[in-house]
């Protein structure tokens, strides 16, 4: 039986021993009972009980004895001790060595029902008040990021540390790969988390607009401020401002951003009265920002300011043991939302998930497993669900054909002008982000860039 109750009743004498014994079995607890101090540290030793009831004057060791005892090997376990009359001081004192309660001979047995219900009542609370903290803790594990990998263990190690402190995070990583989450996940365990969580995304706020959502406006600023208006740092004031896409800032803007971090005051635009700021500012970038600043496109001095404590996040395709655990999770998720029954993905599928290269990351992932519990019957992904797109064999080929004459061919050659071409069209589709064109091939990123210069491909 899943929620048995074993009690042990220790007493030296038998009529008092079998009473106690029958009266607690009738309430339905499994009883076990032991005449003297020795037997009783044996079976404790051996077994658990959630409640003992122990005469205090036991032939060959006193109560005292088998309550230290109790304490050693179990936390958890309550002691009700059973008194003569005229010893209601050695009960107290009972008590004060950790005794739950005591009960005086001769025994009441509906007192002694309602005190063993009392006993068992705090093991409850106690165990809900372990679990609470449990999932306390859990949340602080950052347990809805997925990551068993070494290198996800790297990242939240570094979570951990950075967590409640206020330093500048800058959080880099392709697309899909977890940023926003991250993002969030350092706000609501940090000190601020009552305090406000504000996102901006620099790269989908129109360029005339940015500057007056980053820092608000006054009214008459400029046509259309018809009041004033507070910016996102303001609003993120005391809490954390999440300057998603920071890549995309505009150079006369970044020239803004920089004053406001190093002065830790903002100005709303048309005014010149300064708002101080308490903000923690956590950015994220899913393009190369150090080659940025070489191109002349991102502030060298913005770029050291936002990028304090960099925080990477590699591409799934090289952290494959979160697979597993991420298609789990999600398929929880989704079957979850969906009504379903719990799915299972068969072991072909598995294999193939762990074969693709993931250029969305986990975004791609998510949403596949999305698609397929939607039009998936039954209760395990199969092959046929998986699209064609994500199947090794099926990965998009790019059709040519080439026929061997009598002449024959410079083989070496024309492999190196397909790897050639293909590179550049990749590089083209990716917007020149390697880890992106190299996804496309199905390569590593240093294997594409050693090809890139063994081709003399220029960029
Ligand atoms: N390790 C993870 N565990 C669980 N879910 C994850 C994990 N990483 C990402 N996700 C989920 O994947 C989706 C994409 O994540 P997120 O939006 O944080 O990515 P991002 O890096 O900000 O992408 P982008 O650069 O495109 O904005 C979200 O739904 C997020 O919850
Ligand atoms: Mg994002």
């Amino acid at each position: 039986m899943a929620d048995e109750i074993r009690i042990l009743v220790i007493d030296d004498d038998d009529s008092g021993r079998e009473a106690l014994t029958l009266l607690l079995q009738s309430v339905g607890y499994t009883v076990l009972s032991a005449a003297n101090g020795k037997d009783a540290l044996d079976i404790i030793a051996r077994e658990h009980f959630q409640i003992i009831v122990s005469d205090l004057f036991l032939p060959d060791s006193s109560g005292f004895d088998i309550l230290q005892s109790v304490r050693k090997v179990s936390s958890s376990t309550e002691i009700i001790v059973v008194t003569g009359h005229a010893s209601a001081q050695t009960a107290v004192k009972a008590m004060k060595e950790g005794a739950f309660d005591y009960i005086t001979k001769p025994i009441d047995f509906d007192e002694l029902k309602i005190v063993v219900a009392k006993a068992l009542e705090k093991q409850q609370l106690l165990s809900e008040n372990v679990y609470l903290r449990k999932q306390l803790q859990g949340r602080f594990e950052f347990s809805n990021i997925i990551g068993s990998s070494p290198a996800m263990q790297l990242v939240f190690e570094r979570m951990r540390r950075i967590v409640k402190t206020d330093s500048t995070i800058l959080i880099t990583g392709e697309s899909g790969t977890g940023k926003e989450l991250v993002a969030r996940a350092l706000h609501y365990n940090s000190n601020r988390k009552d305090r406000p969580f504000i996102a901006v995304n620099c790269g989908a706020i129109p360029e005339a607009l940015l500057e007056s959502e980053l820092f608000g406006h006054v009214k008459g600023a400029f046509t259309g401020a018809i009041s004033d208006k507070p910016g996102k740092f303001e609003a993120a004031n005391h809490g954390t401002i999440f300057l998603d896409e920071i890549g995309t800032m505009p150079l006369h803007l970044q020239t803004k951003l920089l004053r406001v971090l190093q002065e830790h005051e903002v100005e709303r635009v048309g005014s010149n009265k300064p708002v101080k700021l308490h903000v923690r500012v956590v950015s994220a970038t899913n393009i190369d920002l150090e080659l940025k600043v070489k191109q002349g496109e991102f502030r060298e001095d913005l770029f050291y300011r936002l990028n304090v404590i960099p925080l990477h996040l590699p591409p799934l395709r090289e952290r494959k043991l979160d697979i597993m655990p991420l298609v789990g999770y999600f398929l929880a998720k989704y079957c979850q939302l969906m009504s379903r029954p719990l799915m299972t993905v068969s072991k072909q599928v598995l294999e193939i998930m762990e074969q693709y290269a993931w250029p969305g990351n986990v975004r791609e992932l998510e949403n596949l497993i999305e698609r397929m519990v939607a039009l998936s019957d039954g209760t395990v992904i199969t092959y046929e669900d998986v699209p064609a797109g994500i199947v090794g064999g099926k990965r998009g080929r790019a059709g040519f054909s080439l026929d061997l004459t009598e002449d024959g061919v410079d083989l070496a050659a024309i492999l190196s002008e397909i790897e050639r071409n293909l590179i550049i069209q990749a590089l083209k589709l990716s917007g020149g982000i390697r880890a992106k064109a190299s996804a496309l091939l199905g390569i590593n990123r240093t294997t594409m860039v050693e090809k890139i210069k063994r081709l003399k491909i220029e960029i």
